[in-house]
């Protein structure tokens, strides 16, 4: 846990809330949160599902890792402790857009188990709905897709602590999901994804 700097500070509760939002926009606010090796299929699932989600009526806003270290994470690299910062940031992001009522898909490699367990706890203690996805696919097809050339950049010793390469991924144990981006099509993988959110009373559609 990161420690609170401020003293002194209060929350503040509005009229509004959590379940009149949900009210407002036919949905449940939750965080579906994929994991996976970089070209495992993570950014182009959320993106699938998005589109999906939008035909449907439901508003869902993605948080991809090459964007947001454009953005509020431009400060950090790739250290163990900066990828645990960017996962601590995305979770508390993630979990004010859940409040708002938003299905947030947020696609991080997030490899350390430990990080993605701290923004599931974020979420359980808020009575937040937190999904885990894991964007499986071997190193060796990962490798072989090298969609932007980073693989063989980090092969070349080019960039250091690539995910898979000279740095640790930690598969998650236990995932609500788990997809074999090799073995499977997208729009498989994106219906599994609706179904489990049918099923969990996230949304409603026929
Ligand atoms: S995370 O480990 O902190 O969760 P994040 O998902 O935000 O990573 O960013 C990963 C993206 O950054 C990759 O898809 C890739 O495009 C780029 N990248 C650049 N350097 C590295 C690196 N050393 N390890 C992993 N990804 C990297």
């Amino acid at each position: 846990m990161t420690k609170q700097k401020a003293t002194n500070v209060h929350w503040h509760e509005g009229d509004i809330t959590r379940a009149d939002r949900n009210r407002f926009l036919g949905q449940k606010g939750a965080t579906l949160w994929f994991t996976g090796l970089s070209g495992s299929g993570k950014s182009t699932i959320a993106v699938a599902l998005e589109a999906v989600l939008y035909e449907h009526g439901k508003l869902s806003y993605r948080l991809d890792g090459d964007n947001i270290r454009m953005g509020i994470n431009r400060n950090l690299g790739f250290s163990a402790e900066d990828r645990t910062e960017n996962i601590r940031r995305i979770g508390e992001i993630s979990k004010l857009f859940v409040d708002a009522g938003l299905l947030v898909l947020s696609a991080f490699i997030s490899p350390y188990r430990a990080d993605r367990d701290r923004v599931r706890e974020l979420h359980r203690d808020a009575g937040f709905e937190f999904i885990e996805i894991h964007v499986d696919c071997s190193l060796e097809t990962a490798e072989q897709r090298d969609p932007k050339g980073l693989y063989k950049k980090a092969r070349a010793g080019e960039i250091r602590n690539f995910t898979g390469i000279d740095d640790p991924y930690e598969e998650p144990e236990s995932p609500e999901i788990h997809l074999r981006t090799d073995r499977m099509t997208i729009e498989e993988e994106v219906g599994i994804i609706i179904d489990y959110m049918k099923n969990e009373g996230i949304i409603l559609i026929d």
